[in-house]
């Protein structure tokens, strides 16, 4: 199969991985550059483009992973499309927060295999957070054993060797490290959309949340130096980019540990001056460490977007406290009001898990009662899912499932309720959306982002898209609104 006998006999083709230069990202370079080879001479012989498709599972983190997975893929040649059915190398970017995302992935397995039945050029590749599960790696190796390349969180820009090994006959590629040996920088990447992109700004995280799994297949988080962040970004809105995402599983803590100090508030007024950006929005600021500083740079500064996502998890004091969060419902509460005091027109929008290890209907009712302060745009719920290796997982006190069936969909509704009520207040005014589609429900309209994350719907063309437009809100319909142009 594939391309090692064609090679096998051509000399300059055979170099040795020793050979390779060792500093990166030249390394990298080195091999994006015979993989390109390769891969042209094999299109040669099948008379047609070999492509490239990728899927993503997870959060922003993955999906700015992908990006730059995909760059690499297409440096080296591979044509990116939509349908895994015409691809020739596969990826499966992969997310463990929860074990129904790992089920996931398992599910889809069988598929690939009968695709590789029908292809035998198709490579199919497995990294991201899954991966850097030992029992995972485990299970692929010896159920899925066709898998050709499995890589862990901290190789994703390895892929051009990992490609190159796997073209010169290793099976499979096996490259998951424990924890990130080196940032390298200045990869390729192949964005989504030509006008939003996220930028890391740290990666990992130190927080320990005892339900969470991310600190153990992300790492120790490490902040990117601030002219590495603002000079991505300027390259980004020479590019047209209007938008952009800061990136971090707590990117309030940024700047820790940089040898010149930088906060995260003057990240943030550094990033406002680069001019062509036009929104700024962040994901995700952990409430601990939200200082004053930050609400003052956001409430100064129109480029920052007026919605603030602050996972609350819980209402309760005494399950934050068994989660690790290390604020109280007291200070998170006092928290909400200052950045609604900061920002008056801000709006709030959250993660909640249902059914921790101890939560009591008593606890469960708090929840409820912050959502009704708080009063949330839109939340994020979540049945508490038990990740292996992590602390709450020994709890002894897990919730029934029957219980969280229950709870769920109470709060679901008072979330429902409270955001539809919070949108319908915003009807009548007129507001400045980022076009970001079409609408796929209703021919001749387009959907546009707000501000404050909200989606509206209007009639309008395909050649909106990427602009933005001043929008009239007629309708809401709870999550979303219908709007017209003014
Ligand atoms: N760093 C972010 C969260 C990243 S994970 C933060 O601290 O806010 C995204 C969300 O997934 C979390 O906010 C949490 O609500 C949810 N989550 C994480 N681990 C979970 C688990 N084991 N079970 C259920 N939900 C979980
Ligand atoms: Fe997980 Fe907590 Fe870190 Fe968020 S802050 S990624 S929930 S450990
Ligand atoms: Fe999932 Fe990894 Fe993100 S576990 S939520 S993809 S950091």
């Amino acid at each position: 199969m594939l391309f090692q006998n064609e090679f096998e006999n051509l000399l300059e083709y055979t170099i040795s991985l020793e050979d390779a230069p060792q500093k990166e990202p030249l390394r990298q370079a080195f091999f994006v550059g015979r993989c390109r080879e390769m891969v042209s001479f094999r299109e040669k012989i099948l008379g047609r483009k070999l492509r490239c498709q990728a899927t993503t599972l997870g959060c922003q983190m993955n999906a700015k992973d992908t990006e730059k997975l995909l760059g690499i893929l297409k440096e080296i040649g591979y044509e990116p499309v939509e349908e895994q059915e015409e691809a020739d190398f596969i990826l499966y970017n992969t997310c463990t927060i929860r074990e129904n995302a790992n089920n996931k992935v398992y599910g889809h397995l069988g598929y690939l295999q009968s695709l590789k039945q029908k292809n035998p050029e198709l490579i199919i590749a497995l990294c991201g957070c899954m991966m850097q599960e030992k029992h995972v790696v485990d299970t692929v190796r010896e159920k899925y054993r066709f898998v050709d390349i499995i890589f862990g969180t901290y190789n994703i820009y390895q892929l051009a060797e990992m490609i190159y090994r796997r073209l010169m006959g290793e099976m499979p590629v096996l490259e998951v490290w424990e924890k990130m040996n080196c940032i390298v920088e200045q990869i390729p990447s192949l964005r989504k959309s030509d006008f939003k992109a996220g930028v890391n700004i740290t990666y990992g995280c130190n927080n320990f949340c005892t339900y969470c799994i991310v600190p153990y297949v992300r790492g120790r988080e490490i902040s990117r130096e601030p002219e590495e962040i603002l000079s991505e970004i300027r390259k980004l809105a020479d590019d047209g980019v209007k938008e952009i995402m800061l990136l971090g599983q707590n990117v309030n803590s940024y700047g820790r540990g940089l040898e010149k100090p930088c906060t995260f508030a003057e990240l943030l007024e550094e990033c406002c001056k680069v001019d062509g950006i036009e929104r700024i929005r962040f994901m995700t600021p952990h409430p601990k460490d939200f200082s004053d500083e930050v609400i003052r740079v956001i409430a100064r500064n129109e480029k920052i977007c007026r919605h603030i996502h602050l996972p609350l998890q819980s209402g309760s004091t005494e399950i934050l406290r068994r989660m690790n969060r290390r604020y109280t419902t007291e200070q998170y509460l006092a928290l909400a009001e200052r950045i609604r005091e900061g920002i008056p027109d801000v709006a709030l929008t959250t993660d909640i898990i249902v059914g921790f290890p101890g939560e009591t209907e008593e606890d469960f009712e708090d929840t409820l009662d912050v959502v009704r302060r708080v009063r949330y745009h839109a939340a994020f719920t979540f049945v508490y899912s038990k990740r292996t290796g992590t602390p709450a997982a020994s709890y002894e006190d897990q919730v029934s499932p029957e219980v969280v069936k229950e709870r769920f969909p109470r709060l679901l509704e008072e979330i429902r309720r409270i955001a539809a009520e919070e949108c319908e207040k915003e009807v009548g005014q007129v507001t400045e959306v980022l076009v970001e589609d079409i609408d796929s429900h209703e021919e001749g309209f387009v959907t546009g982002r707000m501000g404050n994350n909200l989606m509206v719907h209007f009639p309008g063309e395909a050649s909106l898209i990427g602009q933005f437009k001043k929008v009239r809100l007629l309708e809401s319909k709870g999550f979303y609104y219908l709007g017209e142009e003014v």
